[in-house]
């Protein structure tokens, strides 16, 4: 008991001491370096996209479209008599994830992805480095001390304070070294970055629904810019899926009646996977690829320009998730008897100026109005009541709002900034 007590003190220093050492060489962690500063001017992210040249068929015969996929190949055709947009054909382009990988990871497209692989190459080397140690110790030992004729056992030392010393030591230091830097990138990556390009995912069993800044919504297909930061703000209609797209190192589970948020910022343009990590029935491998249709989910990445012209191009497709959606819906569905949208008094709390700020309740103190407490507080209300109003005035819309309409209600009180 006392040798124990002896050896968590030593760990328990140890580790105290070499965290230290990591904050004053290598800083605290923190997510803000995570923002970088903004693309050149002329490649800014379109928060309302340029209304698009023309409609339909005289936007194919534009000249400054891709006529190759990104990595050069032929742009493919796609199925006979099909007539395809340009976007369309380069989501059929050949996946790029293993051009240019090794064994172990498919090639890196991610801004942070090289901090998630450098971690998983530290603990590769380190694992591989004392298997083969301990492995060849052992063999080593075996040998030299077998049993033969002659010999007489020895008695062995039971203690060695140097060596238990230096063995507990060198692996304190190297689990904190690892904790370290494994903490610095997992708070980069549960991080995004507050100025990004905005894409609402709705998964479903089994599809996915991408929906652009002002509307524009695709299916199966996620379309980025290449360069930018890009935050997914994701739900589920039914049950639990999970947005994994292997080049970025993004894998994010997405959970019905609340939003999750993955991000990343695209190093290279291409056509990647994109699929499903969370089993979700039957059909859950339809999500990355339906062997029926051919049809592959794929994440586009799309060079300086291209993301604006595919914007344009389908924005006639429409959507529904825009803030003129979501002020239609709120006059629709009676919630602008409660609740202004000029900052006056009512019912319920005004809804000018309130995003992104805290606001009391009674149950938990301050909270941030965001997406996930302007869902609770529609379909659960008493929940979490903002103070000074009464709780129980606000009605539960649970079952009345389709999850588009619930978005398009978060874009409208967005839009009242
Ligand atoms: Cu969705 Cu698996």
């Amino acid at each position: 008991m006392k040798t124990f007590a002896r050896y968590a003190a030593l760990i328990g220093a140890t580790a105290i001491v070499a965290l230290i050492a990591a904050f004053a060489i290598l800083g605290s962690p923190t997510a803000t370096a995570q923002n970088p500063p903004p693309p050149a001017a002329g490649s800014a992210p379109p928060a309302a996209p340029a209304p698009a040249p023309a409609a339909g068929s005289a936007a194919a015969a534009n000249p400054a479209e891709p006529t190759t996929c990104y990595d050069g190949s032929p742009l493919p055709l796609g199925p006979a008599g099909a007539k395809l947009q340009w976007f369309e054909r380069l989501r059929l382009c050949e996946v790029e994830d293993n051009k240019g990988g090794n064994f172990w990871m498919p090639k890196a497209v991610n801004l942070e992805a090289d901090s998630t692989d450098q971690m998983y190459y530290a603990v590769l080397a380190l694992s591989a480095f004392f298997f083969f140690a301990i492995a060849a110790a052992i063999v080593y030992l075996v040998v030299r001390f077998r049993h033969r004729p002659g010999h007489k056992a020895e008695p062995s030392p039971t203690h060695h304070d140097a060596l238990e010393i230096t063995w507990t030591i060198i692996p304190t230091i190297i689990c904190v070294f690892l904790f370290y830097y494994g903490w610095r990138t997992y708070i980069k990556v549960v991080t995004p970055p507050t100025k990004a390009v905005e894409v609402n995912v709705i998964a479903s069993q089994w599809h996915w629904s991408f929906i652009h800044q002002g509307g524009a919504r695709e299916e199966n297909h996620l379309h980025v810019p290449v360069d930018t930061d890009v935050r997914l703000v994701m739900t589920s209609r039914d049950v639990l899926h999970a947005f994994y797209a292997p080049v970025m190192r993004v894998k994010q589970d997405i959970i019905p009646r609340r939003y999750t948020y993955a991000w990343f910022r695209a190093t290279k343009p291409g056509t990647y996977r994109l699929t499903c990590a969370e089993y979700c029935g039957t059909d859950h491998s339809i999500m990355s690829l339906n062997k029926d249709t051919g049809d592959r989910a794929v994440v586009v990445v799309h060079k300086r320009g291209d993301y604006e012209k595919y914007l344009a191009a389908i924005q006639d497709v429409g959507g529904d998730i825009t803030a003129e959606m979501g002020a239609k819906i709120a006059q629709k569905k009676g919630c602008r008897a409660c609740h202004t949208i000029d900052g006056s008094g009512s019912t319920g709390p005004t809804w000018a100026k309130s995003w992104g700020t805290q606001v009391p309740t009674d149950e938990a103190g301050p909270v941030t109005v965001d997406e996930n407490y302007i869902r609770e507080s529609i379909l659960t209300p008493t929940k979490l009541t903002h103070s000074g109003f009464g709780k129980g005035q606000m009605p539960s819309f649970e079952g009345q709002l389709k999850e588009t309409e619930i978005a398009a209600l978060i874009e409208f009180i967005k839009s009242l900034k």
